[in-house]
């Protein structure tokens, strides 16, 4: 058996080391990049005269016929391929007599470096499109969704109405700050490790500096020992791809309360739910209920790589093969959970009648009641006391809410209004009522509706939301 030592070895490796240490099973995906670096090391080594040009080209020519048999499944592995980098290296000397040069001044560690950075690059492009596409259905779901308003919660309890588009861009904020993390992390990842060698650099004339542009990295690694050997960037995306998970649990979470018959705010399509093999009733939300599941592989492979990481030596150690897999399967991961979801919310008929109706408990509108106390000079404290009275005299079966509220000499009818079904929603402005709590009467203006719940600050946040997708804005 061939390995990449055995000039050194006389003995061949076991089965059950080849078993364990081979990675090529998981690491071939890495094709591509594996090319596109190797094609910028041979023309840098002809650069910096290490090959001639007729080297470098029959060199080149060998990697495009590596690249088209990978590409159409042609390419025959060897059981010696320990890996990808192995395995085009092998397949180039098959192919070209200037091969055996290809590895001059390069070690694996830099390769796999440069390979898994150039992967991660585009994978997290892959990944933002996506949740971009998933943030543009929570918006065209908000802007259909006019004034229909359903109960907020806290404590899974009924808290204040809000509208249903207030509610779904709320999901779709959080996902803006997981793009804006991915882009991060990504703008992070942006330096070339190609040149460093095994661990030190090296005592050939190398230009990393060509390599790196030639790769379209923005940058070019600083100390050799680091570039081989840190895999920030592998945590750092794996963080932003737990926290998107996590992101996308509370969405699904949501959905399979909302699909349930107790809540009944929203109809699944068939294509996108699923029967039960026995109960011939049941349409099932297994997407969101995935969606809710796999935040749980995705905090393991985050926390499983920081283990692996945490208290390895400089430099590389064989410990950082492990950082593939966690990060494979959790691009994989989200990529089918957020298309799936995609589809799932795109589809999703919402019941806004229900919705309104369950939001229609006159009590709903107590904070409001409180707060159109305060507006009137009363201090929250006092107000809340007043109001709080009201539900509890209610309760206790004196009469309607709304009937307490309009008979009393403190609120009164006008108030009362505010406590019919979906009207506190519409007049609720966050962050406008003014700058001190002297005693106004009437209610000053409202003004800077920012991230409110209104009907207007809704749209206003509509507008700064398409303003983010680098959508239209404006009157529409
Ligand atoms: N398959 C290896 C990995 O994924 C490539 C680097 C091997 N380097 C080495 N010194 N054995 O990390």
């Amino acid at each position: 058996m061939a390995t990449l030592w055995q000039g050194r070895f006389s003995a061949d490796p076991s089965q059950s080391l080849q078993a364990l240490n081979d990675s090529l099973r998981f690491d071939q995906r890495m094709f591509p990049q594996d090319i596109a670096g190797s094609r910028a090391h041979v023309r840098m080594l002809c650069e910096v005269g290490l090959l001639t040009e007729s080297e470098r080209d029959e060199i080149l020519s060998a990697l495009d016929q590596v690249l088209a048999e990978l590409s159409d499944g042609s390419f025959e592995f060897a059981g010696s391929d320990e890996d990808i980098h192995t395995a085009v290296e092998r397949r180039v000397c098959e192919l070209a007599v200037a091969g055996a040069k290809l590895h001059t001044g390069r070690s694996r560690n830099d390769q796999v470096a440069t390979d898994l950075r150039l992967w991660t690059k585009a994978a997290v492009d892959e990944v933002v499109a996506l949740v971009q596409g998933l943030q543009r259905t929570l918006l065209e779901s908000a802007e259909s969704a006019g004034e229909a308003h359903l109960p907020g919660y806290t404590h899974l309890q009924q808290a204040q109405p809000v509208l249903l588009a207030h509610h779904l861009l709320a999901h779709g904020w959080a996902l803006a700050r997981d793009v804006d993390r991915l882009v991060a992390a990504s703008a992070r990842l942006d330096i070339s490790p190609l040149g460093a060698g095994a661990l030190a650099g090296s005592s050939l004339p190398l230009d990393p500096q060509m390599c790196a542009d030639e790769l379209g990295f923005a940058g070019v690694f600083d100390n050799s020992l680091d570039a081989v050997s840190d895999r920030d960037f592998v945590a750092e995306v794996l963080f932003a791809l737990a926290l998107l998970g996590v992101h996308l649990s509370r969405i699904g979470e949501e959905l399979v309360l909302w699909a349930s018959s107790e809540f009944g705010f929203v109809a699944l399509d068939e294509a996108f739910s699923t029967g039960s093999s026995m109960m011939p009733q049941k349409q099932n939300p297994d997407i969101a209920e995935l969606a809710r599941a796999k935040a749980g592989r995705l905090i393991g492979h985050l926390t499983g790589l920081l283990a692996t990481l945490k208290g390895l030596p400089l430099t590389y150690n064989k410990d950082l093969q492990e950082d593939k897999e966690p990060l494979f399967d959790a691009v994989d991961t989200v990529l089918l959970t957020v298309s799936a979801l995609n589809g799932m919310i795109s589809t999703l008929e919402f019941n806004t009648d229900r919705m309104a109706e369950s939001a229609a408990s006159p009590y709903a509108a107590a904070t409001d009641l409180a707060e159109w106390l305060v507006l009137r000079g009363m201090p929250f404290r006092q107000a809340h006391e007043v109001v709080g009275g009201l539900v509890r005299r209610s309760i206790e079966g004196e009469g309607g809410f709304v009937e307490l509220v309009a008979a009393s000499d403190i609120l009164g009818p006008d108030a009362a209004r505010l406590a019919e079904p979906g009207a506190s929603v519409t007049r609720r402005n966050t962050h406008g009522g003014g700058p001190g709590s002297r005693p106004r009467r009437p209610p000053p203006p409202r003004r800077n509706p920012h991230g409110g719940g209104s009907p207007a600050a809704v749209a206003l946040q509509i507008q700064r939301f398409r303003a983010l997708l680098g959508l239209s804005t404006g009157p529409r």
